[in-house]
């Protein structure tokens, strides 16, 4: 490859699989060859199962990729191919850049021991030793000493909350504890990716959601490699920064939750996102759009005054130049200061009402967008002003409606003060000297910018 002359904009995958096929039965290269000359999976059954066909993706590290699809579709088997449970019929699997694909049984027992650890839909305890050498189990394969997988162990049994239960047997256990001894396992291993076939299918509904915001908080911190498989797209979407959607053995659209949701590949696709609890699935980054109500804190008064009066808004954002969110103005307030000759909005200033970041589900911004007549504000990690919800597009999102259609009803607020006494006061010099708008004039134009 020439990479010299293209920038590496990706970090390299840490999983990349391509055209992976895999065929159980009697005769998988036959089936391998027929596939590839048109043949259907129906035709072939026959000769064998074609259970993944021409599978391609790559999972970027520390990236949540989740595999979804009905029973039957092909996940488990895929799963089970990254890390050679299944051997691929047909096709490469590069973990970290090696090729996994016909190592030898002790390099696959590495590869799971080493690499990549896996999180079972039936737990896989083994019920006759305790909590905690279940959790330790992986260590005691890697060689680890006992007195030191121990105390590893238990410091992850805490980190999912079972310290106590450290010395009882599986068996003493709820499923949803059980999971958890699963996952601390998975964890104790302290390999790059784990792989999680159905890990939260077996769970009640409340305890799942447990599982699953557990997961996601801990993956913050830990930034593994994590496919997750599941039937459920509410989980899928939930949880995955990507979603691969199979069908049938193929996958037959890869995205973001929101890509997904906003443009599915086909009418299979389109079925499952009927269902989807949307305001769990989409975030502010996704709805946001371009602030417009924005004014520098070094533009005056005036400048404030008319973008809302042009807008129609009672109330505007205030940055630093370098777009620094520092609260908010209101058309009222700024009346009151140009009418008395006031130049500096800093003066008036209030706290900004509501203020989000990118990756809040907009689930959490109902209550927000109720209690303030403001769009929420949606701020990068650095406090920047990056974008805004307005209650319109909030609404839209959950109706699946186009963003900005103008046949929604606005019920933005408008000004609180009528538009003429603000023209008026626009027009009349300030109290003092100068001429009139003299004193910002230069703002103005920094205003306009945006
Ligand atoms: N060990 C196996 N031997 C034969 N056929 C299998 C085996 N494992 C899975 N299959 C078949 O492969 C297809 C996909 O199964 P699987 O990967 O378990 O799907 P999923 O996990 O999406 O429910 C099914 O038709 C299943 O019967
Ligand atoms: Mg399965």
């Amino acid at each position: 490859m020439n990479s010299t002359a293209v920038p590496a904009a990706e970090p390299s995958p840490a999983i990349e699989v391509s055209h992976a096929t895999k065929v159980f039965g009697r005769r998988p290269r036959e089936v391998v060859k027929r596939l590839r000359a048109g043949a259907s999976r129906e035709e072939l059954r026959g000769l064998g199962t074609a259970a993944v066909i021409d599978a391609g993706f790559s999972v970027r590290p520390g990236e949540i990729f989740v595999v979804m699809g009905l029973s039957g579709s092909g996940k488990s088997t895929l799963i089970r191919m990254l890390n050679g449970l299944n051997p691929a019929t047909e096709g490469s699997i590069k973990v970290f850049g090696s090729e996994i694909v016909g190592l030898d049984a002790e390099g696959l027992r590495a590869l799971r021991r080493e690499r990549m650890s896996m999180v079972f839909q039936h737990f896989a305890l083994l019920p006759h030793r305790t909590v905690l050498d279940n959790v330790a189990y992986g260590l005691k394969l890697r060689g680890v000493g006992a007195e030191k997988r121990r105390e590893r162990a238990r410091g992850w049994l805490t980190r999912v909350g079972l310290e106590d239960w450290a010395d009882s047997m599986p068996g003493e256990l709820s499923g949803g504890m059980q999971q958890r001894v699963g996952i601390a396992r998975a964890l104790a291993a302290d390999t790059d990716v784990l792989l999680m076939d159905e890990a939260f299918s077996a769970l009640d509904p409340l305890i799942r959601r447990e599982m699953q915001e557990q997961l996601v908080e801990l993956q913050q911190e830990l930034d593994k490699t994590i496919v997750f498989i599941t039937h459920d797209l509410n989980e899928a979407m939930f949880l995955g920064d990507r979603i691969a959607v199979m069908r049938d053995g193929r996958i037959v659209q890869i995205g973001t939750p929101n890509e997904i949701l906003t443009d599915p590949a086909n009418d299979y696709v389109a079925q499952f996102v009927q269902d989807v609890d949307r305001a769990r699935v989409l975030t502010a980054g996704d709805v946001m759009e371009p602030p417009r109500a924005v004014v520098f804190a070094s533009a005056g008064p005036r400048t404030a005054l008319r973008l809302m009066r042009d807008l129609q808004t009672s109330a505007c954002f205030v940055t630093s130049a370098g777009r620094d969110l520092l609260g908010v103005v209101r058309d009222r307030d700024l009346l009151r200061q140009v009418r008395e000759g006031g130049t500096d909005l800093t003066e008036v200033l209030r706290p900004t009402p509501s203020i989000v970041s990118r990756d809040q589900h907009i689930a959490e911004l109902f209550e927000l967008a109720v209690e303030s007549q403001l769009p929420v504000a949606v701020t990068d990690g650095s406090n920047r002003l990056v974008g805004v919800v307005p209650r319109v597009t909030l609404l839209a999102a959950l109706a699946d409606l186009p963003p900005s259609t103008t046949e929604i009803p606005v019920i933005e607020p408008t000004l609180d003060v009528p538009a003429a006494a603000i023209t008026e006061a626009l027009e009349t010099a300030p109290p003092g000297s100068g001429p009139p708008n003299a004193p910002d004039a230069d703002h103005e134009r920094e205003g306009a910018d945006r």
